[in-house]
């Protein structure tokens, strides 16, 4: 653990001195970019990298709901250009009239759109631990006129008050590592679907909670889930698991 900090430490003195042309002979990092330019890249990159690495061993020990005022970053349009909310409607093969349950919603930055996709019959459980967060998406839903979104306080850790096989489908996204018991809260998901129904969780490379597809994989299958598909790739993914 020392050794691993202490080499992510050693990792960005060397890029933010830009020491790195005296280790490999040349300017690697960004062929073609004048100097000027490249210094406060790498500055920038090391901070991004500092930050990075504290966060991710801080989360590491301390396991922490993301707080309600990092509501209005998760809901920006740069955000959902790079984890568009199409990736969960095209991965869970919504259709009208469906009934879908979203862990950990949060200001509604996915809920939206798949509340749409699923209108007018269709209804989105949206489940969030705090209550701030459901506040911002009563805001957000009552703003934009949509009504059939229902908004449920509770640990997806514990117990969701929904009735056992009452969805055709389910998603979270960057919620599941948030959450301490995270097989507990996938057989929680699995019993409130129904025999066939889809679960997708979705995961981005900038959360410092990120899990590698394997380990989701690995908690899904512990909860018996079957995999599906995916979509994406290994650093921005949309994994597809399925009630058998
Ligand atoms: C990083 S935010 C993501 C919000 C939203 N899914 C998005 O991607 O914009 C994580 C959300 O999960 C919620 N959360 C964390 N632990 C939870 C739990 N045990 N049960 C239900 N929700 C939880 C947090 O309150 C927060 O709103």
């Amino acid at each position: 653990m020392v050794a691993c900090w202490q080499c992510a430490q050693g990792m960005v003195f060397i890029l933010s001195f830009g020491f790195i042309d005296k280790i490999v002979g040349t300017w690697v990092v960004f062929e073609g970019i004048p100097l000027w330019l490249e210094i406060p890249i790498l500055i920038l990159l090391c901070i991004f990298l500092y930050i990075f690495v504290i966060m991710k061993l801080v989360r590491r020990f301390w396991q922490f709901p993301a707080p309600a005022f990092i509501g209005r970053g998760l809901n920006s349009t740069h955000r959902k250009r790079i984890q568009p909310p199409s990736m969960i409607v095209k991965g869970l093969r919504l259709e009208t009239g469906m009934s879908v349950v979203e862990i950990g919603c949060g200001p509604r930055t996915f809920t939206i759109d798949v509340a749409r996709a699923i209108a007018p019959k269709g209804t989105v459980y949206a489940v969030d631990i705090q209550e701030e967060m459901l506040e911002q998406l009563r805001n957000n839903i009552q703003k934009m006129g949509i009504e059939n979104i229902v908004p449920i306080m509770a640990d997806a850790g514990g117990r969701i008050p929904l009735d056992d096989g009452l969805a055709d489908a389910a998603f979270s996204v960057t919620v599941l590592p948030e959450i301490p018991d995270r097989v507990g809260a996938l057989r929680e998901i699995h019993r409130v679907l129904k025999r066939g129904g889809l679960y997708a969780d979705a995961e981005f490379v900038i959360d410092p909670d990120w899990p590698l597809r394997r380990t989701v994989k690995k908690w899904a299958s512990a909860a018996d889930f079957q995999y599906s598909h995916e979509l994406g790739h290994a650093f921005r993914y949309v994994l597809v698991f399925q009630k058998t």
